[in-house]
């Protein structure tokens, strides 16, 4: 992945020159290339040596976890599944966001992973919140994030939300239909609003425009019953769905939010704010993203327009932080009995093994987020080989196969159809799985009685971030 450099002149609030630990930063910039289509532009950044530190703290605070339980004798639940949780990853992504979308204002949006630190950690950073229900609000305002700095990012609300946030004095929302105006008419006419529209959602993991977003053809009659219902339109929201890959998703939807932008003019309305939601991914689609959207929105919206621009980012943040370690609580051997029968061949053995967590708990991002996770070997043999070659699945046909499968008694918990190790795994082993931190442990349930509260252990790879959260 492209980790950014910290820009010394551009972000002055969060540079710092550091050169110890293999945590090496350094103050330069480069000025990025462009390829001949100008919505194709890239922000090059050079890697910095986080990595080997990240790696480095995860590791020890994965196997000192492990290590420590005793499998023969331990009380129910103590070899738990469980998280570690790099917030220095998320202070990484945060500087690659402003060092690509300087001019877009980053609101989290807590649906994806609502883990109390990481709250914490771009409260302090300074974004702002994008929230779906009264128990997001709740929890962003008890942190003491100011009303403001919430968009209550839902367009068909609950009633008694509604009547909610109008008392916390959370302005910002969205809509995209009538009958929702008229509710917010009855219940917070004073509410800031933004006019949900419709992408092409197409090329992402989860659409959301078969839900959300209205069409062009009925922009313009919405505009007019704010208007005609007095109420407040103060901006244009879009979602190009979530895990996007065609970055002219936003392109189009950067055009068409700027014709709302002059329909609602015709209206009276002078909007200040384009939101462009979420759907940007954590790998090194980003830049190629940002880089259309960036260029798109100097063309639609310059910087000399005045139009702030806010955007409500999940994945792209929680994403990468978060690494989930699981138990083998259970092993079944599978012969394959034709070639013993015939006798030609020795048989092959594989195995399926079961796991603490499955698609009912933190691997729901399998059912509802349309994620691949791949296994890797924590710990086998009384070994733990994190982050080792030992550790990772066979790709060339050679070592043990294994399916891997949840706890409950459901036949679709399974995790992995096929993967081979160079190991053999038993009962009491460990396996992890990295990029753990989107859209997994918030639509975890608890089917079958398997708890879906599981410990979380931080670390920081980031002194910036350390400092920040005062660790
Ligand atoms: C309204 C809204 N905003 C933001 C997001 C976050 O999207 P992502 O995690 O793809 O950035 C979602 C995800 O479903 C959403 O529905």
């Amino acid at each position: 992945m492209v980790m950014p450099t910290i820009l010394a002149d551009r972000y002055a609030s969060l540079d710092y020159t550091e050169s110890t630990n293999n945590h090496v930063f350094m103050k330069s910039c480069t000025n990025g290339y462009f390829e001949q289509n100008k919505y194709h532009q890239h922000v090059q950044v050079e890697e910095h040596n986080a990595a080997p530190l990240a790696k480095q703290l995860i590791g020890d605070a994965l196997r000192e976890r492990v290590e420590s339980i005793d499998h023969e004798n331990c009380e129910a639940g103590e070899e738990d599944t469980f998280f570690v949780a790099d917030l220095g990853e998320v202070y990484r992504q945060h500087l690659r966001w402003k060092l690509n979308l300087p001019r877009v204002k980053p609101f989290y949006a807590v649906k994806c992973n609502p883990d109390p630190k990481l709250l914490q950690l771009l409260s302090a950073l300074g974004t702002g919140f994008d929230c779906a229900s009264k128990a997001e609000i709740e929890q962003v305002l008890n942190m003491g994030v100011d009303p403001s700095r919430i968009i209550y990012a839902q367009p068909c609300k609950t009633k008694s939300y509604l009547r909610y946030v109008a008392n916390q004095g959370v302005r910002q929302m969205t809509f995209d239909n009538a009958d929702e105006l008229r509710k917010i008419a009855r219940l917070y006419p004073g509410a800031e609003l933004y006019l949900r529209i419709l992408t092409d959602d197409t090329s992402s993991l989860c659409r959301l425009s078969m839900k959300f977003g209205a069409s062009l053809d009925s922009t313009d009659s919405l505009l007019a019953l704010a208007r005609e219902l007095g109420l407040n339109v103060v901006g244009v929201s879009f979602h190009v769905g979530s895990g996007a890959s065609d970055p002219r998703a936003f392109l189009k939807a950067v055009q068409d939010a700027h014709v709302v932008f002059q329909q609602a003019a015709s209206y009276g309305y002078s909007l200040h704010t384009l939101d462009v939601g979420g759907g940007f991914c954590s790998d090194e689609t980003f830049e190629q993203m940002a880089g259309v959207l960036r260029l798109a929105l100097d063309e639609y919206f310059p910087a000399h327009s005045g139009i702030n621009l806010i955007a409500e980012p999940g994945r792209f943040y929680a994403s990468a932080a978060f690494t989930l370690a699981c138990n083998i609580i259970a092993r079944r051997t599978i012969q394959d009995s034709e070639l013993i029968n015939n006798g030609t061949m020795t048989p092959d053995t594989s195995y399926m093994v079961y796991v603490n967590d499955g698609l009912y708990g933190n691997f729901s991002s399998i059912m509802f987020d349309h994620q691949h996770p791949v296994a890797k070997v924590l710990r086998a043999n009384g070994q733990t080989l994190y982050d080792t070659a030992a550790a990772e699945a066979n790709t060339d046909g050679d070592g043990v196969e294994y399916s891997i499968w949840g706890p409950t008694c459901d036949g679709i918990d399974r995790i992995t159809e096929s993967i081979r190790f160079p190991v053999v795994l038993d009962v009491g082993d460990w396996l992890y799985f990295e990029d753990m931190g989107a859209y997994t442990k918030c639509s975890a349930t608890t089917f079958n009685g398997f708890s879906n509260e599981h410990d979380v252990i931080y670390v920081c790879s980031e002194p910036g971030a350390r400092a920040l959260l005062g660790l």
